[in-house]
């Protein structure tokens, strides 16, 4: 059953804490609201010590008004089941719920989120209020969506208590059934590790030295799946009481704790928490990684931006904020990659408590503030984007996400380098598409990947015969695979392939990896590749190319004409081997030839700083052409051509051509074929 958002337009407000508030600022916040467009808002995120004050007493008289107000307002409501932190009481009743640490440390409460999600105690409170707040307001007209707990993952994602052993053996039973089989998976038999029972079984503490590889990625799937569990103990509660009502749980990005996938099969919405560093010249490149998974996560649903900062954020070492105009910017690159709403944390500045400097719609200063005034702007502009919805990105590229194989990457100790990480590759890899303007969606395994051209694989180290045989099956069919270095290595028990790497995508690439070859931290080699391309790398492997032809070859150093990258034919389709990590400049070039020869179109005037998405719906193209430089553009526009968002910093010049200026914003309408150009800039534009 698809369950969607029933929401008039683009989604825009935030998450509103009036427990924070005497009742009389609530008048004032929900005029305020409505002054800035907003039609939706999130409550009852931290407020489950309000909602039952003492054990099994609930009050919700004050949320009973909080919801009338809203809803008489007009705005709709993104209700909380207030699950994500428990109360004092309920954590001094049973202090067993309070999540420890790897070294054995129990967490205090006196912060957010202080539960182990395994405990079948906190499960047990969890529930009852998810259906007492799912009686209470499921029916009510203003709550249009379920948010569970929040941002699942945040603060504590792992927790190695009693509690948590005992699930985690009842994970590893139902996962081996035969303590022969965990020993034979784990490989006990290095270091004398072997197990009579699984009793004997603990999490992976805090050990003598390195502990067992597939004792921790067995750890990192459980922990994940205890998660999932929870969620899914909560969405089957609010099903039941309302099988109408979509719900969501938020994500905080490309998060490495937890598989979003599964998460996101057991969701209807999904939603993201992002949250860009203004410090970073490419916080906006990598944001744009992050919303390519929300997208996949629902195979191209829209999905929305939960929270974001009007400026800056509470939680850095520095906390910068947004420049003027950037975060109108960084919400319209959310509605480029697909979301249908822009919401921020939060609707009203905080007095107290551990968030007093973390920017608001309404900050401190209140209707005057600089975030009040940008905001308002932007809720206005976005009533008249109510078209865009049901549109969905158009991309010709997609890159394979795969939490497995980042889990197994991840781990300490056993690896020939822990500088290597699937989110590194993937930003990497990402940053060269997107300075050749191409956009990427991330795609799971097992996901339709044929309408893509090319499909990016920056880093598959676990890999199993399923998957090899899946891409196996996409470039026979006509797809370029492209497979980044140290991939193919182990298999789903982390154990070696037999012959070594790539093991089972040998066949897909042609090539033998004999040794992998890290350099010294600090240290770089060169990459030669045909046609006097060059590239710097940090690390590499000694390949052997036995069926594929090499295209690039290490050059100096003691992999010294060897080659780096290959190519062979599959099928109708081509694999790609780079066997090691390119900087910036290299990577590109590889990536633009790959792209030419996959008839992939890049695009001229993109860069660090310009982004064009496009959106479709039929026949009708948004394109959205995001400006972050310090100079203006020329853009093309087609024939019959209408600017919906453009305004003050896009005036129409001659005809069929627009200027975009600094900072600037452009949303274009459009039919099928035709395409919005970037053809001019005003003076050089910095790019990668
Ligand atoms: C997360 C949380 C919010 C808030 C913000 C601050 O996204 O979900 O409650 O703490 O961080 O950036």
């Amino acid at each position: 059953m698809t369950r969607t958002l029933e929401l008039d337009g683009i989604a825009f407000g935030g998450d509103y804490n009036p427990e924070q508030w005497p009742r009389e600022v609530w008048e004032e916040d929900v005029r305020l609201m409505r002054q800035a467009g907003v039609n939706f808002i999130t409550v009852s995120v931290f407020s489950w010590p309000l909602l039952e004050p003492e054990e099994g007493c609930f009050d919700f008289g004050w949320l009973d008004d909080v919801v009338e107000l809203l809803h008489g307002a007009g705005i709709a409501i993104d209700l909380a089941t207030a699950t994500a932190t428990p109360p004092a009481w309920l954590v001094r009743k049973y202090p067993q719920i309070l999540p420890v640490t790897a070294d054995g440390t129990q967490l205090e409460f006196g912060s957010r989120q202080a539960y182990c999600f395994s405990s079948p105690i906190f499960r047990q409170y969890a529930l009852r209020l998810t259906r007492a707040m799912a009686e209470r307001y499921g029916k009510h007209p203003a709550v249009r969506l379920w948010h569970v707990s929040n941002e699942y993952g945040d603060h504590v994602s792992r927790c190695w208590c009693d509690t948590s052993a005992v699930h985690f053996r009842t994970w590893l039973r139902a996962k081996y059934t035969s303590i022969e089989a965990l020993n034979d998976a784990w490989g006990t038999s290095c270091w004398g590790q072997h197990y009579l029972d699984f009793e004997a079984i603990e999490p992976p503490r805090e050990s003598t030295g390195p502990i067992n590889s597939t004792q921790r990625l067995d750890f990192e799937r459980f922990s994940s799946d205890a998660m999932l569990e929870l969620f899914t103990a909560e969405v089957d509660v609010l099903r039941d009481v309302t099988p109408d009502l979509p719900v969501t749980t938020n994500f905080m990005s490309i998060l490495h704790e937890l598989d979003y996938f599964a998460f996101a099969d057991a969701e209807d919405i999904v939603t993201d928490d992002a949250y860009p560093d203004p410090a970073d010249p490419g916080a906006h490149i990598d944001a744009s990684l992050n919303y390519a998974l929300m997208r996949g996560a629902k195979g191209g649903a829209p999905w929305l931006l939960l929270e974001q900062s009007a400026s800056a954020v509470s939680w850095r070492d520095i906390n910068v904020p947004k420049a003027p105009g950037v975060m109108r910017l960084d919400s319209y690159q959310a509605l480029a990659h697909g979301a249908e709403g822009v919401m921020y944390f939060q609707w009203r500045a905080a007095r107290f408590g551990p968030e007093k400097f973390h920017a608001a719609i309404l900050g401190h200063r209140g209707e005057a503030s600089r975030t009040f005034q940008e905001c308002s702007m932007l809720g206005a502009e976005l009533q008249q984007l109510g078209a865009l919805k049901g549109s969905r990105v158009v991309a010709d590229v997609a890159m394979l996400c795969n939490w497995d194989s980042k889990w197994a990457l991840a781990a300490p100790d056993s690896l020939p380098t822990n500088r290597l990480s699937w989110i590194g590759q993937a930003r990497d890899w990402h940053r060269a598409s997107f300075t050749l303007g191409v956009t990427v969606d991330l795609v799971r395994a097992g996901a339709d990947w044929s309408a893509y051209k090319v499909l990016l694989v920056p880093n598959l180290y676990l890999a199993t015969p399923a998957l090899a045989a899946q891409l196996d099956a996409y470039a026979a069919a006509g797809g370029t695979v492209v497979v980044g270095a140290f991939s193919g290595v182990v298999d789903e028990n982390d154990h070696v392939h037999h012959g070594g790497a790539p093991g089972p995508l040998r066949p897909l690439l042609g090539v033998e990896v004999d040794e992998v070859w890290p350099l010294p931290a600090g240290e770089s080699g060169q990459v030669r590749m045909d046609g006097d391309l060059h590239g710097v790398h940090t690390a590499g492997e000694w390949l052997d190319a036995v069926d594929a032809r090499s295209v690039a070859s290490y050059s100096g150093g003691e992999l010294d004409g060897r080659p780096a990258v290959t190519v062979r034919q599959h099928g109708a389709g081509s694999a790609w081997y780079l066997s090691t990590c390119l900087e910036d400049a290299g990577l590109r070039e590889l990536v633009h030839r790959i792209f030419l020869a996959a008839d992939v179109t890049t695009r001229d005037g993109a860069g660090r700083d310009v982004e064009v998405v496009v959106r479709r719906n039929g026949d009708t193209s948004f394109t959205f052409v995001l400006n972050r430089s310090a100079t203006s553009l020329d853009v093309s526009l087609p024939t019959g051509a209408a600017v919906l968002v453009g305004g003050s910093d896009a005036g129409q010049g001659a005809e069929g051509r627009c200027q975009l200026q600094a900072r600037g914003v452009l949303v274009v309408q459009h039919g099928y074929d035709d395409s919005v150009h970037v053809v001019a800039r005003s003076a050089q534009l910095q790019t990668v």
